[in-house]
């Protein structure tokens, strides 16, 4: 690629730029790329100032997943990367549960979210109230709490889990029944692989319970694409899937499977992000758009490095209720199915 330096004076690698470039080749033309370079290098230079990191979720914006991050991943992988990066600031390039896990994680870090509104409707489904009444409900039950959830839900919660580990984690008490909050699908796909009872919660993903077991049967019908999909799709969509994990799951399994065509059944940018990992599969739509992860872009990731706001802070009476429900999924070790 023939890339000209961006106007700002500040260092520049072109060759880093070019390479990055290859990876989004599918999905933009040079000068759109090119359009973002001044974003890239400024961010790049605020990073050193700063001794920061950048960390992205899967479902982030192209440009923000290949430009400027230093790890991407789902949402455990994050959790994970927090826990040992030896920065002094984080840039969670994600929605604010993510940031309130890192700063649980990292306490002494400061954790930027370049945008407060950048939020979750599974982590709006519930409360702590919710949970106190769920156990004077089913006393002596543990609870289990998607890491989609406020630090303040963690608090009131014995463990937590993703979608990589949540059988694991279920299945780490030994109880015979489980409560287990706020995704109704997620809750859906653990009970269909395990033998604990689980107690469910009735919260939704606002993008992903919009997909239908219909639409997914009738396009794999007309496509015959491999189709992978989230366990925050509804039961139906799930059935219709050749597979149903996690957005890093998702990953291993096109590696295994290597198809010619495939369908994400999940947020957009997941796909556009990995294409250029699977330059023999056509990645197919259907697909929703998060507004949330959405939120984040390169002005509002430079303008949080200049400012080093909004910083995410914990309050104490939470943090270490959180952070115990956070650390009991860490220490169960590499995640498995379902
Ligand atoms: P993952 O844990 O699979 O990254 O999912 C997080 C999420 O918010 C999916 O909607
Ligand atoms: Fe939350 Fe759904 Fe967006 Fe994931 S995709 S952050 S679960 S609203």
């Amino acid at each position: 690629m023939n890339a000209a330096a961006p106007s700002t004076g500040l260092h520049y690698d072109a060759a880093q730029h070019a390479q990055r470039y290859q990876r989004v080749a599918r999905l933009m033309p040079v000068v759109e790329w090119r359009a973002h370079y001044e974003l890239i290098a400024a961010i790049e230079a605020l990073k050193r100032e700063r001794n920061a990191v950048v960390l992205a979720h899967n479902y982030q914006r192209p440009e923000i997943f290949h430009g400027i991050a230093d790890f991407h991943g789902d949402s455990l992988e994050l959790a994970r990367q927090a826990a040992r990066s030896t920065a002094d600031v984080i840039v969670m390039c994600g929605v604010r549960f993510m940031a309130e896990t890192a700063k649980l994680l990292a306490p002494e870090k400061t954790v930027l979210l370049p945008d407060l509104e950048a939020g979750c409707s599974l982590a709006e489904s519930i409360t702590p109230e919710d949970i106190r009444e769920l156990r004077r409900r089913h006393p002596g039950v543990p609870v289990v709490c998607y890491v989609n959830t406020s630090a303040a839900v963690k608090s009131e919660c014995d463990a937590c889990c993703t979608s990589s580990n949540a059988q694991l984690v279920v299945e780490s008490f030994g109880a015979p029944e489980v409560i287990f909050v706020p995704d109704e699908y997620l809750a859906a796909h653990v009970a269909a692989h395990t033998s604990v009872r689980i107690i469910p919660w009735q919260g939704h993903c606002e993008v992903h319970e919009r997909f239908t077991g219909q639409e997914v049967r009738e396009y794999r019908q007309a496509t015959q694409a491999y189709v992978l999909a989230h366990p925050e799709c509804p039961r139906d969509v799930q059935d219709a899937a050749d597979y149903v994990g996690s957005t890093s799951g998702m990953l291993a399994a096109l590696e295994r499977e290597q198809p010619e065509r495939a369908v994400l059944i999940t947020e957009c940018s997941m796909a556009d992000n990995i294409a250029g990992a699977f330059p023999r599969t056509a990645f197919l739509r259907p697909c929703n758009l998060c507004p949330h992860m959405q939120r984040i872009t390169l002005p509002a990731v430079r303008a949080s490095l200049e400012r080093l706001g909004p910083a995410i802070e914990v309050p104490d009476a939470i943090a270490s209720g959180a952070r115990r429900a956070v650390e009991r999924m860490l220490e169960l070790g590499r995640p498995r199915g379902p």
